[in-house]
């Protein structure tokens, strides 16, 4: 409703994306599956076995792509603590032209993990809430220093600078909200891509100075880690299964038969071994739990991050899309800005067309992989796609 939009429009649109990115999604996948057999020196299967991923849901493939795995500059022995991952973050958004967090940023957000010996239970699924619709913005993480929460921690903060923005006098406090959750999402997954280029992650020390990789392997690692996958299952299992739940007729018997259905249909991803009705697998996600019917805005969030990655690059930083720094350019926020202030008082399909010329589409997102098609037909040639 918040998107002007019903239950099957919303559904079409999503499988619209899926059927656009399926020829990409199908060399990945193929790619993924023989690089994982060779690992686990395994007959190479149809669909990929669960455990072979590593990530319980196969939203993002990590890991994969040799010389790639950034996660073996940011951690303890390379000098990153968890309170520098997160003042990182907030100097990327002050080199944007953001101002400082509140202090109270600082001193009311739950950033770290519970110490052993605390008994204090804690959900720590990132989050970052607007206390007051006012300038009291909090963070709940559990940010610990490695690779996953150096991007989660620029998500975050993401959507903190989102909401001070729209908390001004010109927009009334029931509409300091962003155009849509998928645009609240868009601006910190934006910022979660910003920061993974590796140019940025050279200026702010994450990678030396003299690292070097190939170009198409950066992609291929971006593409499993941060993109593609992730549509199959957001697109696909999480948004089909929630929307089956509750606006379809799902019997109560076969919430798990049809969870596994979906993930093998849609990600060609099975479990490591039957599962049964005694369980109901979609319930370890913790968005089924505390946000229902909210995933969707997540893949929209991950299309629009590429059309508003491709904006920034090509009209405002005159950068390549896929080697860009967006630090120290006080215009791109200046450029954010301009949309962040609106909160929700324009029509996000407006406000999407006047701050990037074009509707909502996986143009970019297409575009921005277009070179890793290629490369993997390349890879793939004679090899058995699909499942
Ligand atoms: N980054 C987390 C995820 O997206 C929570 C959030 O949306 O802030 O679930
Ligand atoms: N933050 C969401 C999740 O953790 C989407 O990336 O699943
Ligand atoms: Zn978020």
């Amino acid at each position: 409703a918040k998107h002007g939009m019903s239950t099957e429009e919303m559904l079409k649109l999503h499988r619209d994306f899926l059927t656009v990115l399926k020829p990409l999604y199908l060399q990945l996948h193929t790619w993924a599956k023989y690089e994982l057999a060779k690992k686990y020196g395994q007959p190479v299967p149809k669909a990929i076995p669960a455990h072979w991923i590593n990530n319980r849901w196969s939203q993002e493939w990590t890991g994969m792509v040799e010389g790639v795995d950034f996660d073996a500059f940011v951690n303890k022995e390379k000098g990153w603590t968890s309170e520098k991952i997160v003042k990182t973050a907030e100097s990327f958004f002050q080199s944007i032209g953001f101002p400082k967090l509140p202090e109270s940023f600082w001193q009311k957000s739950d950033l770290y993990p519970v110490k052993p010996g605390d008994t204090r239970k804690k959900n720590s699924h990132a989050s970052c809430w607007h206390i007051d619709l006012d300038q009291d913005v909090r963070s709940l993480m559990s940010v610990e220093p490695n690779f996953q929460w150096f991007g989660t921690a620029h998500h975050e903060m993401g959507h903190g600078y989102y909401q001070l923005a729209y908390s001004n006098p010109s927009v009334p406090p029931l509409l300091r909200d962003s155009a849509t959750t998928a645009f609240h999402e868009g601006m910190a997954e934006l910022m979660s891509l910003a920061t993974r280029q590796v140019p940025y992650l050279k200026a702010t020390g994450v990678l030396p100075a003299e690292y070097k990789a190939d170009p198409i392997k950066v992609l291929l690692a971006e593409a499993l880690e941060t993109a593609i996958p992730f549509m199959y299952w957001g697109s696909g299992t999480m948004t089909e299964w929630e929307a089956d739940f509750y606006a379809g007729n799902m019997p109560a018997d076969q919430m798990n038969a049809r969870w596994w259905k979906m993930v093998h249909d849609l990600q060609g991803v099975e479990p490591p071994s039957p599962r049964d009705e005694h369980y109901c697998d979609p319930a370890t996600k913790t968005h089924i739990n505390d946000a229902p019917g909210y995933y969707f805005n997540y893949n929209i969030a991950f299309v629009l991050k590429f059309q508003f990655h491709d904006y920034i690059c090509k009209h405002i930083l005159k950068q390549d899309p896929h080697a860009a720094n967006y630090a120290g350019h006080p215009e791109v926020g200046k450029y954010l800005e301009t949309w962040l202030k609106k909160g929700a008082t324009e029509d996000w399909r407006k406000l999407l067309k006047d701050a990037t010329g074009e509707e909502l589409s996986t143009r970019a997102m297409a575009e921005y992989f277009a070179p890793l098609q290629k490369w993997l037909e390349k890879q793939n040639k004679g090899r058995q796609i699909g499942w």
